[in-house]
């Protein structure tokens, strides 16, 4: 039901659901509380934290929003439009089910959906028998620029699609997870997977993996998935390469180049991708957390549908595990 302003809680104040606010450098909004505190058409009205220092924090930071311990206490008080889960993995599962169970009219919650696909399932079933919404923060979904590339793609800009490379760092479950999740939007589903632990890129945290791979789309192009060391790298990128030229998305998703195919100067019949033709697009006013706010109002307004389901979250953590399993049995192909 549309309304002038929607009420928001955030559940879990770490790194991504508060305290990143204060990383100087990172575009404002960059978090949770920052994006609703920052939407005219959201009001933060609360955040549940278990951790007692990070509730001093939430206090400082927003006086006038009431700071809970316990989510179940905080849904029972305050009756909410929207509430964004930030708390850590293993408690996305019972923080939607919770959710659900109060019927929040949309669910916001971190990537990776859940611990596992079982729960990710029971999480998908809650949201739809409760009539609530469920938006996982897959963040690039939220933007403009890049959904706008990704229909290029479907369109044909690149022609039929040959292969694809890709990188990234930080982890699988961290990172890997935004990029299998690009994968999909660009290029559609992905049928099969081999990996190999890369056992020299650091993770952001030492329970995640790197793995290199190769995977097999729907289409019957390929893609391969090389990691980085966090600590030299921070990185995401997708090349995509058809009949008709290349589509690059570099610098976390902020640019993108195309290059078409045509005739080649200096060798008679055959092509290249042309330089000299190569044009760079870049994102304006690209703000991740801004965009994942403004959907969730279009949402509610019943303008659009989530654009990032739980069924894709699903989807891609089907892929991580499968991409972690075939690391582990050191590169057996994996059906999807
Ligand atoms: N979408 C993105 O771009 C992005 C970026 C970074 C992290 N993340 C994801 O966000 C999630 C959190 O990551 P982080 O780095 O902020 O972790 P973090 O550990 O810094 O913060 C998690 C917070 O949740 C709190 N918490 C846990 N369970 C809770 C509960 N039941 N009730 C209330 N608070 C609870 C913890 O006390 C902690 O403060 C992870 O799933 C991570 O993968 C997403």
């Amino acid at each position: 039901m549309k309304k002038d302003i929607y009420k928001v809680a955030v559940i879990g104040c770490g790194r991504i659901g508060m305290l990143m606010e204060h990383d100087k450098k990172r575009p404002k909004p960059a978090t949770h509380t920052g994006a609703f505190d920052s939407n005219p058409r959201t009001e933060l009205a609360a955040v549940v934290e278990l951790d007692p220092e990070k509730q001093k924090e939430a206090k400082k930071m927003y006086p006038e929003v009431q700071v809970f311990g316990d989510a179940e206490e905080m849904f029972k008080k305050i009756n909410l439009d929207i509430v964004s889960i930030a708390a850590f993995q293993s408690a996305h599962y019972p923080m939607v089910m919770l959710a659900a169970k109060h019927k929040v009219p949309v669910i916001v919650c971190e990537k990776p959906i859940a611990d596992t696909e079982e729960e990710g399932r029971e999480m998908i079933e809650a949201c739809k028998n409760a009539g609530s919404k469920l938006i996982i923060n897959h963040i690039r979904r939220f933007d403009p620029f890049l959904q706008e590339w990704a229909e290029k793609v479907k369109d044909g800009i690149v022609g039929e699609v040959q292969q694809a490379t890709t990188l990234y760092a930080i982890g699988l479950y961290h990172m890997g997870t935004h990029l299998i999740d690009l994968i999909r939007l660009y290029l559609g589903d992905i049928e099969w997977v081999a990996a190999w632990q890369n056992k020299r890129a650091h993770t952001a945290v030492p329970e995640d993996w790197c793995v290199d791979g190769i995977m097999g789309l729907k289409s019957g192009a390929r893609v391969t998935l090389q990691s980085l060391n966090v600590k030299d790298y921070s990185t995401l990128e997708l090349r995509i390469l058809g009949t008709k030229g290349e589509v690059f998305m570099r610098d976390l998703g902020r640019v993108i180049e195309h290059t078409p195919i045509s005739e080649s100067k200096d060798f008679e019949g055959f092509h290249e991708l042309h330089v000299d033709e190569r044009k760079e697009y870049r994102a304006k006013d690209q703000i991740f957390f801004k965009g994942l706010s403004s959907h969730v109002v279009d949402v509610l307004d019943g303008k659009v549908e989530p654009a990032s389901t739980g069924e894709d979250s699903l989807k891609a953590l089907q892929i991580l595990a499968a991409l972690k399993k075939s690391g582990e049995k050191d590169g057996r192909k994996i059906v999807i």
